[in-house]
């Protein structure tokens, strides 16, 4: 165990499973107290949350869905409540609905109209919600993606375009909340082997790795480390930024 983030509390939103689990575990593993969210696997929450005692530090699974906005205050103020501060906010809980084009007559609007109320308004909330609390030097981190910057098929539009809506309110955010000196800044995360992608390095489409440098899919705890080094007081000077974890698909 390290200590990189002894005393410090950190929420990670979303951490049942995937990249957030792997991220709140990589925090723990530094010695930070961390509260996580979850909407419906509450026994891996818990179970995750049994993992990261059981390395000496204090954590707590909330119930919450980042598609109610409502949600996002008293989830801060729980956390508040519960750890007696929080001082990192790592937004990941997202949707990842794709695969058709806009004008499919099969797509279903409800479930991308549900996807921009988590991947964005849930976002954004959090941040409103979490900004009263964090100290001076408070972190924010948003979670992008290879398609946060650029569109390079068909059928991510709305996915596609609610990641470039985070670009756009990291920079503002870090503006709005630089006076403060906290920082807000999004983790670009290559494809990686989750629930979301629904892919696996044996299964993922040989034209997907071609637009990257590094042709495999990435790992979360190489997304995982980009987060906890933009979150630590390491990366103090660094706001406002897109950090590329993609194996350089924006190259
Ligand atoms: N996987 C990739 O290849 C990839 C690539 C680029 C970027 N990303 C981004 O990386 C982040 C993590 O993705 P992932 O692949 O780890 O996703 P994942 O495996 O699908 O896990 C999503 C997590 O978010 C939680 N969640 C979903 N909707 C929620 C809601 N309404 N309220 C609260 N929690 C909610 C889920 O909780 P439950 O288990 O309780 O449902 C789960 O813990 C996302 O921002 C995603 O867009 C992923």
């Amino acid at each position: 165990m390290g200590s990189r983030f002894s005393g410090k509390v950190v929420l990670v939103t979303g951490a049942s499973r995937g990249l957030g689990a792997a991220t709140a575990l990589a925090f723990a593993d530094e010695g930070a107290d961390v509260a996580i969210t979850y909407v419906s696997s509450a026994d891996k929450a818990l179970a995750l949350v049994a993992q990261m005692e059981a390395k000496g530090v204090r954590a707590r699974a909330f119930h919450c869905d980042h598609g109610d906005s409502a949600a996002a205050a008293p989830l801060m103020d729980a956390v508040v409540a519960h750890f007696g501060k929080l001082d990192v906010l790592v937004n990941n809980a997202a949707l990842g609905v794709a695969g058709k084009t806009l004008d499919d007559p099969e797509i279903d609007n409800a479930a991308v109209d549900r996807m921009w109320a988590v991947n964005v308004t849930g976002t954004v909330s959090n941040i409103r919600a979490a900004a009263k609390h964090l100290p001076d030097g408070g972190r924010i981190v948003n979670i992008g993606s290879s398609v946060s910057a650029r569109l390079p098929f068909p059928g991510i539009t709305d996915y596609g375009a609610t990641k470039h809506a985070i670009h756009g309110y990291t920079r503002g955010a870090a503006r709005d909340l630089g006076f403060r000196n906290i920082t807000v800044n999004t983790v670009c995360a290559g494809i990686m082997p989750t629930e979301q992608s629904g892919m696996t390095p044996d299964t993922i489409p040989p034209a997907l790795l071609e637009a990257l440098c590094i042709r495999r899919m990435a790992t979360c705890e190489e997304v995982a480390a980009a987060i906890l080094w933009v979150a630590s007081p390491e990366a103090s000077y660094t706001t406002g930024s897109i950090i590329d974890v993609t194996g350089g698909s924006l190259a």
